[in-house]
């Protein structure tokens, strides 16, 4: 696997659950931590998702696995090189209702796109994004890890309801 950077990285072998750096100073985070936040999202077929921070472009694929044909991903990230790369994977893996966007500074999120059935954010917010949560469709549910846990956000309406998972994990910073 090449490293967005252009150096070698070690591909990640099935069996080992660590983060993998993809360049920029960001990692891809280990497996059971993506594993636990999409349990959580819990994205359906035919939704509609944002994906914050989508780095190597694997979250936005998975996303675009679990939502199908009939359901659409946009991945934003910010480093305008991890975002072409990430985009180009994304398409040579055949996700064409998957898209990677370069993120416009100081614009959290895609609200061109929205409102989105479900939010995935994989980098660390230290105060809540309500830029993100007025993103959110009726119904539609929102993960973000905040100072240090994981954060599932539900919208009903109106009220947004907040709700804390078991866990400590560590992100690069939400800039
Ligand atoms: C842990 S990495 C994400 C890994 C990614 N989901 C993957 O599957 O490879 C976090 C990423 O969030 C990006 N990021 C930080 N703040 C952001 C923001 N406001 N909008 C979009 N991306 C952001 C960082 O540049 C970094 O690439």
């Amino acid at each position: 696997m090449t490293c967005p950077t252009g150096g070698r990285v070690r591909p990640r072998s099935p069996h080992t659950d660590v983060p993998l750096a993809i360049g920029h100073g960001a990692t891809s985070s280990q497996p059971s931590t993506v594993a636990a936040m999409l349990r959580l999202l819990d994205a359906r077929p035919g939704q509609r998702v944002l994906d914050v921070g989508a780095g190597s472009g694997w979250t936005t694929a998975l996303l675009a696995r679990l939502v199908g044909e009939t359901g659409s991903v946009v991945g934003v990230e910010l480093e305008p090189e991890l975002a072409a790369d990430a985009s180009g994977r994304v398409r040579e893996g055949g996700f064409s209702w998957a898209q990677v966007h370069t993120a416009v500074p100081g614009v959290l999120g895609w609200p061109d796109g929205a409102p989105y059935d479900r939010i995935l954010v994989s980098a660390m917010a230290t105060g809540w994004p309500e830029e993100l949560a007025v993103q959110l469709a009726d119904g539609g549910r929102l993960l973000v890890p905040l100072d240090g846990r994981h954060v599932l956000a539900r919208r009903r309406g109106a009220r947004v309801h907040r709700q804390a998972a078991p866990g400590w994990y560590r992100f690069v910073p939400l800039r």
